[in-house]
């Protein structure tokens, strides 16, 4: 039974300037613009030409319908728990006082994979754009110090990566030929030489510049993320509003490109694209990990969660719009899809080019300092259950963080995104998020039968259709990717219970007191 221990309201919500409380600096602004920080990034940016490329055509728009309505679902459900357990700890905390400990750890758990998997593979995306950037600029970094050792070769299999990379500069890999398909013979022909691949670091050093940042506290981090954001969202906007001039209706004929394969074009193109670009949206669960740090909770976390969700998805589906008018569908599947799109326009446009590389670059920032920011969040309120060593709980006596689990986090985070490439982390991330959500709304609904006494600041309209269509959503999202990333998520999953058995479920601070 002990692992169905809950732990009550009292225990949960802890009181202000207790000892190692975080301080409360979050305005309800500071959080909507905290939660728009963690949404537009390598989702829009990389992942909607992509999937407009290859699964849905220009009806990636309804993709995008699609995936926004499973994210408001599971928003919604998000926004009663965070007004009424408004602790650090997101989903975990939740499930802590509702589906009890294991449950609650098994939801942890799996957050790693949406916050610390998210920043690694946020910052992998980052990499390619900083990169190509400076490039431009007339400095080469060396390819194969700029890229993941590996690849993944069809769906599943991890392969050494081969650059061909231009001799004159070691910088770049010759574009044309893909990582998988390099040859000596093929690469020679393009004017290129074979290199491995070797580590990524300017994604690895980014992360480590945010997580000083971190350390140093919430409010700097803010301010940083506030004005990064202002850029990222001014330069969304100004593709929409200078590109639609340049939309040509052509384009968008016909809408719903005919199915050639299952999920390619046709309804079930929809649906992938759905799925690929759900990865879009992640985000906006991140502002609930910061609720220790908000000055009114209860009223501000559904503001900051529905707000950025509301306000990004509007310019998801005007930006998807103008993207494939500009550019036919079929000429977006690279790595700079917002800026071929511009190209594709004409030289009228040609200026917006320039600083929609900085956007994406210094929006792809901001998007890995909030999934840096939640994770030792989260860290924070599973070792203060005991569910992970103390170390995880230190909080900075003079900057008022979690500086120890940010530093782990950063480190760790750092790792991965040096040595893995963006098409296995972005998969594992969306499986592990859209396993959160459907607990998330799953928990909405075991509280409402079983505390319904229980005050909500914020009550989910229309339960229980709204968390039920949001469990059912975004299991079918889940349901969509393949299969070796259910393989990779149960590998992780495993790993966790493991850690459970062998030390949470003893260290936890429920089984100390005996309950
Ligand atoms: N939603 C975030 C992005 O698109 C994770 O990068």
């Amino acid at each position: 039974m002990s692992l169905f221990r809950t732990k009550s309201m009292t225990d949960i919500v802890p009181e202000d300037g207790a000892e190692g409380s975080l301080k409360r600096t979050l305005t309800a602004s500071n959080l909507v613009l905290l939660g728009i920080g963690a949404i537009i990034g390598a989702g829009i940016f990389v992942l909607t030409g992509t999937a407009a490329a290859n699964n849905a055509g220009p009806a990636i728009v309804l993709s995008f319908v699609l995936a926004g309505f499973g994210c408001l679902f599971a928003g919604l459900c998000y926004a009663e728990f965070a007004a009424m357990i408004p602790v650090a700890g997101s989903a975990y905390t939740y499930g802590y006082a509702t589906l009890g400990e294991f449950i609650a750890w098994i939801i942890g758990w799996d957050l790693i994979l949406e916050y610390l998997f998210a920043a690694s593979t946020v910052a992998v995306g980052w990499s390619g754009y900083f990169t190509a950037f400076v490039a431009s600029l007339g400095l080469h970094i060396p390819a194969a110090l700029a890229g993941s050792p590996f690849t993944v070769e069809g769906t599943h299999t991890l392969v050494r990566a081969q650059l061909c990379v231009d001799p004159a500069t070691g910088g770049v890999a010759v574009d044309a030929i893909s990582k998988t398909a390099v040859t000596v013979a093929n690469c020679a022909a393009a004017g290129g030489a074979v290199q491995s691949g070797v580590l990524n670091v300017p994604a690895m050093l980014m992360v480590l510049v945010l997580t000083v940042l971190l350390v140093i506290g919430i409010k700097e981090s803010a301010k940083f993320n506030n004005f990064i954001v202002y850029v990222k969202v001014a330069i969304v906007l100004a593709v929409i509003g200078f590109g639609i001039k340049y939309i040509d209706t052509a384009n968008w004929v016909p809408f719903i490109p005919e199915n050639i394969a299952p999920g390619q074009f046709g309804w079930s193109g929809i649906l992938r694209g759905a799925g690929v670009i759900f990865f879009a949206f992640i985000g906006f669960d991140a502002v609930s990990t910061t609720a220790q740090e908000a000055k009114n909770p209860q009223r501000d976390l559904p503001i900051g969660i529905l707000g950025s969700l509301a306000v990004c998805t509007v310019l998801y589906i005007a930006m998807a719009l103008v993207m494939t008018g500009m550019a036919h569908y079929s000429e977006l599947d690279v790595a700079h899809p917002v800026f071929v799109a511009i190209q594709k326009a004409g030289p009228g446009l040609a200026w917006l080019g320039f600083f929609v590389n900085i956007g994406a670059i210094a929006g792809l920032a901001s998007v890995v300092l909030v999934m840096l920011m939640g994770q030792p969040r989260i860290f924070y309120a599973m070792s203060r259950d005991g569910l992970l060593p103390s170390l995880f709980g230190k909080v900075h006596h003079k900057f008022g963080t979690p500086w120890i689990s940010t530093i782990i986090t950063g480190i760790v985070a750092s790792l991965i995104a040096g040595f893995f490439p963006i098409a296995l982390l972005g998969e594992l991330v969306s499986i592990g998020t859209l396993l959160a959500f459907v607990i998330v709304c799953g928990g909405i609904l075991v509280l409402r039968y079983k505390r319904p006494e229980l005050p909500r600041p914020f009550r989910t309209p229309l339960v229980p259709f709204v968390p039920i269509m949001g469990i059912l959503i975004c299991g079918y999202l889940m349901y969509g990717l393949p299969g070796d990333t259910w393989i990779r998520l149960g590998v992780w999953m495993a790993l966790g219970l493991l850690i459970y058995f062998g030390y949470g479920i003893r260290n936890s601070r429920l089984a100390k007191s005996g309950m």
